[in-house]
Order: structure tokens, then sequence, then C-alpha cells
């Protein structure tokens, strides 16, 4: 094997049982899903790698500070305890815990845009953009050409394109545009990472055009590991240092905490020093996630997640993370097997377009090789192609994704290089008979965010 493996720097105190399946059985149990990957048991799966959001193990300091939470309706102690850890990395003085992240764009979003306006992102994740949309607004994807070619290696491929960020908003006019997003790292193009330089460019921009900017921070720490190996200026800074730069250009962030945070639910949102906006934020939050000092979360949540914001960072840490992704993608180059090169920060982004090329996007070639992998050896993944962003909201059509990706994402702390084989084995094995796999079509879907819900079938 030409690539090193990084140990895991913990040892295993729990274990919870995963079983395989027979072939058979993964068959029956993927056609009673109706093809949807979302339907299935977790029971029934043996490798689970649709998300690492929520999925991660935590360490024994968090289960620790579990038994400490503190209850209180208002005022408990976890609050302060988790508010004193945000001031302290991001540097902003406002920090709301809400329940995770899609909790934040929606109590944000409704505030801050609405009809006949849009939102620009280096690209949006299927929920950003569905509230978006839910605020009466438009999102708009502006993330740089070199992301639409898999097998490009360079080093930030996450980024924003700046200039056509410029031409957007002198084309729709600046009063147009109700929010600059930027999504560290870029989850949908690949978990790709975005330059301090890029921030810095964009944030740039949104001054000269006084349109605010909010980062969209599940994978922060990753973004920063990413930048101290390849972004000159700072290969010689720690960690948060690289986080206060990279959140020192936004005016606010919407944090999923069940991803770089480490825990299995939580959410933050971030104002750098709007009093005035925060103000409206806590009644919102009031409103629809619960009162200030718990935000839709138990007092244990928040005392978990104060004490993984600070996990994730952890130099080590990020190593063995970034690590299983560059183990996991050395097999599948072995191999042949095409993905989002340079490999991200929380997954492998297979080129479902490259393994199948005879599938149209409409035919949705992600969800294919996703369904492939199952029935393969009980992996459980998802399509990040034209299945998953879904029908355009003012015709109805299929939308045609720049890509067509089945992402393998990787939890945090979960499995081990054994599994990471059994991945790269499987996909080995599709390769050899890929010509004889068949699209699929929708039977029936719901309006919005229909990947989650919607029913398939294979096409003879
Ligand atoms: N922003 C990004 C970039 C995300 O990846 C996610 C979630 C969210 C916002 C929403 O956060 O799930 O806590 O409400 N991504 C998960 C994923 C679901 O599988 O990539 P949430």
């Amino acid at each position: 094997m030409s690539i090193k493996y990084v140990p895991e720097p913990f040892r295993i105190k729990m274990v919870e049982t995963i079983k395989m399946l027979s072939r058979k059985e993964r068959e029956q149990k993927i056609a009673e899903a109706k093809y949807n990957v979302f339907n299935l048991r977790g029971e029934d799966v043996y490798i689970d790698l649709l998300t690492d959001s929520g999925t991660n193990a935590m360490s024994q300091e968090q289960w620790a500070g579990i038994m400490r939470g503190d209850e209180s309706y208002a005022g408990a102690g976890s609050y302060f305890k988790l508010v004193e850890a945000g001031r302290d990395i991001f540097d902003y003085q406002y920090i709301q815990p809400v329940h995770q992240g899609r909790a934040g764009e929606k109590v944000l979003f409704g505030l801050l845009m609405g009809e006949g306006q849009y939102a620009i992102s280096n690209m949006f994740f299927d929920t950003t953009r569905a509230h978006v949309e839910l605020a009466g607004a438009r999102a708009i994807d502006c993330v740089v050409p070199e992301a639409g070619d898999p097998n490009l290696r360079v080093p930030f491929k996450g980024n924003m394109d700046v200039e056509k960020l410029e031409q957007l908003i002198l084309k729709h006019g600046p009063e147009k545009i109700a929010l600059v997003i930027m999504t560290i790292t870029n989850n949908s193009a690949g978990g790709q990472p975005v330059s301090i330089r890029n921030m810095r460019d964009t944030a740039a921009v949104c001054k000269k055009y006084e349109i605010p900017l909010n980062i969209d921070a599940a994978r922060y720490a990753e973004n920063a590991y990413f930048i101290k190996q390849r972004e000159e200026e700072f290969k010689d800074k720690y960690i948060k240092e690289i986080i206060r730069e990279m959140f020192s250009y936004g005016d606010m962030f919407t944090m999923s905490a069940k991803k770089d945070s480490i825990v299995n639910i939580g959410g933050l949102i971030g104002i750098k020093n709007d009093g005035e906006l925060y103000q409206l934020i806590k009644g919102r939050t009031i409103s629809y996630e619960g009162y200030v000092t718990y935000g839709g979360l138990a007092g244990r949540d928040l005392e978990a997640m104060a004490v993984g914001l600070y996990e994730g960072l952890d130099e080590d840490y990020l190593k063995y993370r970034i690590g299983q992704m560059e183990y996991l993608a050395g097999r599948l180059d072995e191999a042949g097997i095409t993905y989002q090169a340079p490999v991200g920060g929380h997954g492998v982004f297979l080129d479902a377009k490259a393994m199948f090329p005879h599938i149209p996007y409409y035919e949705f070639p992600g969800q294919a090789l996703a369904i492939e992998l199952y029935k393969e050896a009980g992996i459980r993944s998802c399509d990040i192609g034209s299945y998953m962003l879904g029908n355009d909201p003012d015709t109805g059509e299929q939308l045609h994704a720049e890509f067509e990706f089945t992402r393998l994402a990787i939890p945090r702390r979960v499995y081990t290089q054994a599994h990471l084989d059994i991945v790269a084995d499987a996909l080995i094995n599709i390769k050899k008979r890929a010509d004889s796999v068949k699209g699929y079509r929708i039977t029936w879907e719901p309006p919005v965010l229909r990947h989650f819900q919607a029913s398939l079938e294979p096409i003879e």
C-alpha cells in the first residue's frame, strides 16, 4: 500500500455492534426503501457514510460534560460556558445557541431577505438554499470554475468566484443582494476549502457594496487545517489563530455544530458586533427554538458543544481526520476511480458521472452509485448531484447539477482503516461491472428538499 494511514490519536472505550446483511437481504431492503437511502433503517446498514453530521463519537470529556449539564430553563451555567467558548474561538460578541444549523438559517435569513432579493454563495448546501427560498429570496451559486473539474488538483477548489460575484451584484443591483454566504468548507463542491485570501477578497467586495457577509461555518476547523497546509502565510500559525482570521472577514455566522464541534446535536448563530440584529435574533429564537439561554437544546447538549468546540481544533485530531480522507482517496487513485480531487475535509465525493457515463443527469448517476454501494457491501452514502438539487422553484423543471457526486461522508472518530478498506474494495468491484448499472426515475416527490423523502424505481 503506497499511502500511509495516520493512526488514531485516541483509544476506544465503548463500542457499538454493526453487522452486514446478506446480499439478498440488502437487495430486498433497498427495494423496500423505494431506492431512497434515507428510508433504510440504521440497523440494516453496515458502514454508514450517509453524513458526517451528528454521527460523531464524543470524547470522555464530552460525556462527562453531559452529566454536568445545567438544565435550568433560564441562565444555565452550560449556556455561559458555551458563549464563552464561542467568543474565545471566533471573537464574535454575540453567540446564540440553536438546535442545529438549519435552525440558525431559519432564525437569521427571515430577518435579512425577502421577495425579489437574492443570496449569493460560493455554494449553497441543500438546507441553506431551502431557507433562502423559504424566506422568499433566490439562491445563486458562485464557486470558482476549477471546482467543476474533479481531476484538477488545485489547493482551494471551494473558493468564491470573486469576479463573478461582483458581476452578479452589478447585474441584479446591490440593493437586491440581501446576503453573501461563504460556506467553509464548501460542502457541495466536495468539502473543498476556501483560502484566507479568497475570504479577504470576498469581504472587500461585500464592503464595497454594503452587503453583509455570513459564514456558513459547519466545517470551520477542517477549513483552517487546509489553510495551514496550503496557504504559505499561515503555515506556522495555530489553528485557533487561523480560525479567528477567517471569522474576522464575516459579519455573522450560522453553524451546524454537528460537524466540526463533534457533537450529535447543536448549532450556533454568531454576530460580530451588531447589537440591534442580535436583539431581533433573540426574539425569533424564543419563538422558534426556545428561550435564549438554551436555544432548542438541553443544558447537557450545550455543555458537550462547549467542550467539542475546542476538541475540534486539536491538530493531532485534524491530522488523523484529514489523513482518513487521504488514505481512502489514495486507494481510489490506485484503482483509477475518480473523485473530487484533491480530497476534501469530511468525505470522498465520488465522480459518478465518470463511473457511469451512460447514465444521464436526469436518471441520477450519483443516486445509482449510492444504491450499488449498499447492494455491494451494506455501505450507505448519498447523492450530491441532480437528484439532490431537485427542480427549478419557478419552472418546476429538473435542474442539471454541475456535479454528479456520490458522497462518502466520514463520521468523526467512528470508523477504522479496515472499514475504509471495505469501502475501497466495494468501489473496485462496482467499477468492474459499471456498464451494467442502470439509472433511476422518481415515482413520487415532495415540493422541497425532495431527496430526503422521494420514491424511486430502477429504469429497466
Ligand atoms: N450548512 C452546511 C454547509 C451543511 O453541510 C449543513 C448540513 C447545514 C448547513 C445544515 O446544518 O444539518 O445542522 O441543520 N449538512 C449535513 C450534511 C446535513 O450531511 O452535509 P444542520
